[in-house]
């Protein structure tokens, strides 16, 4: 097999971050997506040691002309794209929907919509001349069922699981498949700041996961790895929770 070339958005901290030195590990070459360009080279020096090549761009995917920039820049550093994972994005907004601001619903969409709709667009461009594509987005449970207090999330999120649906079936007899993946609470940045500040919360956040302890970014690295894989080709079109079965059902 050549060596695959794959994409993350916001790589550079969290889920996706431990997903591009997965990546890396299993050696293919990934072009991380992402603002925090402070971050960038601890990301790149801790995946030295892989036969992966990581490089960083800095791309604010909330900007269409640098969503395009980068792009370009896949394209002349590597000449392709075979893999991506959509996965930037931030701030779960906990408040009743009637108390939500345009502003609020404008950074939600923004992120968590758009900015996955405008890089599948480039996305299939590139894979549909590759002959060859895979995609994985990131929904959330908040994407399958919704709670309270989440509403403008778990819109956006319900987004992202029609959206993968909908581009699977597009093109399904192209070699491309687009699926997603719902992780439970997973133990990143988005959480972390809650250990200080808000402690009971925090740990109301870890036993919401029916196996009572926080998910690692690793637990759903793998996972898209194995949605990378050629192996994987008759799985598309799949929301799939990686959550140690918080949307499986209620527990007592
Ligand atoms: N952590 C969880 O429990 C959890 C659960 C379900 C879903 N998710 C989803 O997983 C994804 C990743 O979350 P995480 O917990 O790893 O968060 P994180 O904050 O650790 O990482 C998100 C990354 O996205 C980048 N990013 C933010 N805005 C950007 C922009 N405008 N342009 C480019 N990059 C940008 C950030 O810089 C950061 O590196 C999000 O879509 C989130 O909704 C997370």
């Amino acid at each position: 097999m050549e060596k695959r070339v794959a994409l993350v958005t916001g790589g550079l901290s969290g889920i996706g971050k431990g997903t591009v030195l997965e990546l890396s590990k299993k050696g293919y070459d990934v072009v991380i997506f992402d603002i925090q360009d402070e971050k960038a080279d601890a990301v790149i020096e801790l995946c030295k040691e892989f036969k992966g090549n990581v490089v960083y761009k800095h791309c604010d995917l909330f900007k269409s002309n640098e969503i395009k920039e980068g792009f370009d820049f896949i394209q002349e550093k590597f000449g392709r794209l075979d893999c991506a994972f959509n996965n930037a994005g931030f701030g779960i907004l906990s408040k009743p929907f009637g108390e939500v601001t345009e502003k609020e619903i404008d950074m939600e969409l923004g992120i968590l919509v758009k900015a996955h709709m405008m890089c599948m667009i480039h996305e299939l461009r590139m894979m549909k001349e590759n002959g060859y594509g895979r995609i994985v987005n990131t929904t959330s449970g908040a994407g399958l069922v919704s709670s309270q207090g989440m509403a403008l999330y778990s819109a956006c999120k319900h987004a992202i699981s029609g959206l993968t649906k909908g581009v699977a079936l597009d093109y399904a007899t192209q070699n491309i498949t687009v699926n997603a993946i719902a992780p439970g609470t997973i133990e990143t940045e988005l959480i972390l700041p809650y250990k200080e500040t808000k402690p009971d919360e925090y740990a109301m956040w870890a036993k919401a996961n029916p196996s009572e302890r926080f998910g690692q970014p690793y637990d759903i690295a793998r996972v898209v790895v194995f949605l990378f894989e050629e192996d994987s080709d008759f799985i598309n079109g799949t929301i799939i929770p990686v959550d140690s079965g918080c949307v499986a059902g209620t527990r007592q």
